[in-house]
């Protein structure tokens, strides 16, 4: 279907786009040449974020590129992203990155497809809810009042450390219930020791790698068996004796439609999914937001006003968190700048027609919240930290997927209310108290792994506002 029809049907008639998306003109799309055969695979890893942009600027909003045996395609316009994620979302499945890590998350929410995912997003949606997840907040604001007895004025601390610690005991406390703290950040490190070897195998020719008994297969190995070990006493022990409301229990009682629970080892694989996907991401997007507001004074003295206007000298709670206008801008802001979840790639299960171009089964097609939230097209002066595009107005006039750092469709981020209040009540706690700035020594730069990480850490000068 012309893409002038597309649009029609979509109630949004083609000239009202303030960016029409482009119309392909020949068989394949653009995209770099390689004069030596496997240098875009170099040039990715050397630098993912660099060579995504780069491509993105010089080829227009479907690139396509090879990758070892086959080809891929960064697909950068709103368009294109809500087609694959939203619209034809069926003609795709998780891309290969997804899948390795199904050796660590087994079939939980983030990994499995089809029918399964499909039950088991249905099971888990309630526990997600906005209400249900209000009652943790008072044990958020509790980690973040227990990591701050440990801080001292004019200490620098590695903020981006701080923020992990921080949101591992929040996921520790709410997932698994207060008792295991210790046994979180053991759960944790094992965790992030598994992930971090996984991330080598995301080559092209990974499966030939497991073969060979490299270190870094046996230390996946152990890691998924300490992580297995310990996930599975824990479950046993909350099946024995439930708790109120931590979410491991309420996964225990969930039941489908016909009145069926989980087994024990999707209760484990979907309680390791949740674990991963619940901290990192959140630490992540703290430790930027911090950055950005030791850069910007003016910006951080809003939020302070604030602050002390609505909350005052008490602890905040959630019911707060609806009259922290400015603050709610700040974080969005932040997950535009620093998008913790930086590449989202989908493998394409049938033959599929974006942007004009034929896009064979079998191929990857990505999609960057990094390259699209930083495209000028879309955000005017697009690096500059500024919480006021997130007015209502200004927002207005903005395609929705311009800014994705959920995700979207029925893959969006399950997880989303829970890491928004998360990060607001940590940052009000927070920033009730401190203002950070950044070490003379610290030079900032990104490291692009499944969440986006401050390479060199992210080493601050602790501040007492007071
Ligand atoms: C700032 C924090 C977070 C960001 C930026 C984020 C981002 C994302 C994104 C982009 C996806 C979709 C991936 C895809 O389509 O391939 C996703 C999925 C998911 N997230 Fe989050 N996430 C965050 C926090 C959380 C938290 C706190 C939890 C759990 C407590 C969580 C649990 C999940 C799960 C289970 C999925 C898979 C959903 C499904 O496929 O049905 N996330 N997240």
């Amino acid at each position: 279907m012309p893409v002038e029809r597309r649009l029609e049907t979509q109630g949004i008639p083609k000239q009202s786009r303030p960016y029409p998306l482009p119309v392909g003109l020949a068989a394949v799309p653009p995209g770099p040449r390689e004069r030596i055969p496997g240098s875009t695979v170099i040039s990715f890893y050397r630098d993912p974020l660099g060579s995504l942009t780069r491509m993105a600027a010089e080829h227009g909003d479907v690139t396509r590129f090879r990758w070892g045996p086959r080809y891929e395609y960064l697909l950068n316009h709103p368009d294109l992203v809500e087609q694959v994620l939203v619209t034809k979302q069926r003609s795709f499945m998780k891309g290969q990155a997804l899948q390795e890590t199904k050796r660590i998350l087994g079939e939980g929410l983030l990994t499995s497809e089809g029918d399964l995912h499909l039950r088991q997003r249905r099971l888990m949606q309630p526990l997600f809810h906005r209400r249900t997840i209000a009652a943790y907040g008072e044990e958020m604001v509790a980690c973040a009042e227990r990591l701050q007895t440990r801080w001292r004025k004019g200490e620098t601390r590695d903020l981006h450390a701080e923020m992990s610690g921080l949101t591992l005991a929040v996921i520790g406390q709410t997932l698994f219930a207060s008792d295991v703290e210790g046994e979180a950040g053991e759960l944790g490190a094992a965790l992030t020791d598994a992930m971090n070897s996984l991330q080598r195998f995301m080559l092209p020719f990974y499966g030939a790698l497991e073969r060979l008994p490299l270190p870094t297969v046996r230390r996946l190995r152990s890691s998924r068996r300490r992580l297995d070990e310990t996930i599975s006493r824990l479950v046993a022990e909350r099946r024995a004796q439930p708790g109120e409301r931590d979410l491991l229990s309420l996964l225990l009682a969930s039941r489908d439609e016909h009145g069926r629970p989980m087994t024990d080892e999707q209760v484990r694989d979907e309680a390791m999914t949740i674990f991963l996907a619940g901290h990192e991401t959140t630490a992540v997007a703290l430790t930027w937001t911090w950055m950005l507001l030791a850069g910007d004074p003016a910006i951080e003295r809003r939020l302070h006003g604030e602050l002390d206007e609505v909350v005052g000298d008490r602890l905040p709670t959630a019911d707060d968190l609806e009259r922290l206008p400015y603050m709610e801008r700040v974080l969005r802001e932040s997950l535009r700048l620093y998008p913790p979840a930086w590449l989202i790639g989908r493998r394409v299960l049938m033959d599929v027609e974006l942007g004009g171009y034929p896009i064979p089964a079998d191929s990857i097609v990505i999609v960057s919240p990094w390259v699209t939230h930083r495209d000028a097209r879309f955000f005017a002066e697009p690096l500059r930290f500024d919480p006021d595009r997130w007015t209502a107005d200004a927002e207005a006039d903005r395609p929705t997927f311009t800014y994705f750092p959920f995700g979207g469709g029925i893959r969006r981020c399950i997880g989303e209310s829970f890491a928004l209040m998360e990060a607001k009540l940590l940052l009000a706690t927070i920033a009730r108290r401190w203002r950070f700035r950044l070490d003379s020594d610290q030079h900032v730069d990104v490291l692009p792994r499944i969440t986006l990480r401050p390479r060199h850490g992210m080493y601050m000068r602790l501040l007492s506002r007071s």
